[in-house]
């Protein structure tokens, strides 16, 4: 029988949202919750993680700054769209940059670095729905405007994997199926193995 306990119950129930409303962590479980990022694998010690968080009066400002890049890297932007992201980042209990400390000449390749980061940003979201909290990680082209960047202080090689949306998750927990995961495993005994995922 596998095992249950409360982290695999952890692991096995995380979910994405965007139904986010106040209160995010903060103070100490804010801490202990990006202290899990640390806890990645990193190749080299590269330790690349970099957090930012934006909440309080602050976002608004962080709001105008993303849709002024988002309207640097796409001119033809409609502006319902830019005001609907400008709208969301204003509102939303807390952001949390995701950037990535790269070091392109170093021994350990770049993908590799990125992977720390990634899995550093996987802990984070497992251990805010650990704690309470939910999150979503988003993305966009304009995350890698060098005014923007340089804006939030980062430097030309400090480049963003995306930011996490985090707040409490508003009414129901939310619940989301996952396929079987036979489709996505497969047992290697000598000869080149299939997907039940690729047929
Ligand atoms: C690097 C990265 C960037 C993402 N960017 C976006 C995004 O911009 N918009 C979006 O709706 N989902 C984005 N997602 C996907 C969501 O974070 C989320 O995984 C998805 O909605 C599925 O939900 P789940 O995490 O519960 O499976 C991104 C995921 C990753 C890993």
């Amino acid at each position: 029988m596998p095992g249950k306990n409360k982290a695999m119950e952890v692991l096995l129930s995380r979910a994405s949202t965007d139904r986010l409303i106040a209160p995010a962590p903060k103070g100490a479980v804010l801490m202990q919750i990006l202290s899990t990022s640390l806890r990645a694998p990193d190749h080299g010690r590269m330790r690349p993680w970099r957090f930012v968080t934006v909440t309080g009066k602050h976002r608004a400002a962080f709001a105008d700054l993303l849709v002024a890049a988002m309207r640097r890297t796409d001119p033809d932007m409609k502006s319902a769209k830019l005001e609907k992201k400008r709208v969301r980042y204003a509102e939303v209990p807390m952001t949390i940059i995701l950037g990535m400390d790269l070091h392109p000449d170093a021994k350990i390749p770049v993908d590799e670095q990125v992977m720390a980061v990634a899995a550093g940003a996987m802990n984070v979201l497992n251990a805010l729905h650990a704690a309470g909290f939910g999150g979503m990680w988003v993305s966009g082209a304009f995350q890698n405007d060098e005014t923007f960047r340089k804006m939030l202080g980062f430097t030309r090689e400090q480049k963003i994997a995306g930011f996490l949306q985090v707040g409490t998750v508003e009414g129901r927990a939310v619940t989301s199926n996952r396929p079987d995961i036979d489709l996505y495993h497969a047992r290697w005994k000598g000869d080149p193995v299939a997907f039940g995922a690729d047929k």
